[in-house]
């Protein structure tokens, strides 16, 4: 984790960030729909970049909303997964939001998507509730929360 560094993303991350949202499986987010996204006032998006390559390889995206902010978006490149870079995205996202006094951050994560839940639980999310049929192809969602204040 040493090569890489958490900073705030801008447009000039947008391509690369657009590049690993067409490897996803289940989400493939526009260029211009993550414009948008990044645009908006209350949008609050980080991106881990590669020092020796200079190369987005994650990012995570909240919705800052009052006292609470909700997680719309986090991926790692798949050439970069399990090296510590979702969970680094997500610490600095915490300290970075107990700044500002946002009190709590909650998420919707697939009942599938074991690497995500595992994710979150190691940072002590708990999960809340369960949204039935949620996602386009009717899967439930696990809603979690972790209080940061
Ligand atoms: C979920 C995701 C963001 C994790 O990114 P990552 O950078 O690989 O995560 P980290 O290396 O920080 O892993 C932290 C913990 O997450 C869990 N985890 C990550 N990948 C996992 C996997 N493939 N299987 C099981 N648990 C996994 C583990 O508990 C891991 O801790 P450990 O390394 O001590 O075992 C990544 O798999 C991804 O981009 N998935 C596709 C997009 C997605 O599903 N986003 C979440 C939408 S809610």
């Amino acid at each position: 984790m040493e090569n890489i560094s958490i900073t705030k993303a801008d447009s000039s991350h947008l391509e690369q960030i657009e590049a690993i949202e067409k490897t996803l499986e289940h989400r493939n987010l526009s260029y211009d729909s993550i414009k948008k996204d990044l645009e908006r006032d209350n949008a609050y998006y980080l991106v881990a970049i590669d020092n020796t390559t200079n190369i987005v390889v994650g990012y995570i995206g909240c919705e800052l909303l009052v006292d609470h902010a909700d997680i719309v978006s986090i991926a790692t490149d798949k050439n970069h997964l399990k090296q510590g870079i979702a969970s680094s995205l997500l610490n600095t996202l915490e300290k970075e939001l107990k700044e500002k006094k946002i009190e709590s951050i909650f998420l919707e994560v697939r009942t599938s998507n074991l690497p995500a839940i595992n994710l979150y639980t190691k940072l002590n999310y708990n999960k809340i509730s369960t949204r039935t049929k949620y996602y386009d192809n009717l899967e439930d969602a696990n809603i979690m929360k972790k209080d940061l204040i």
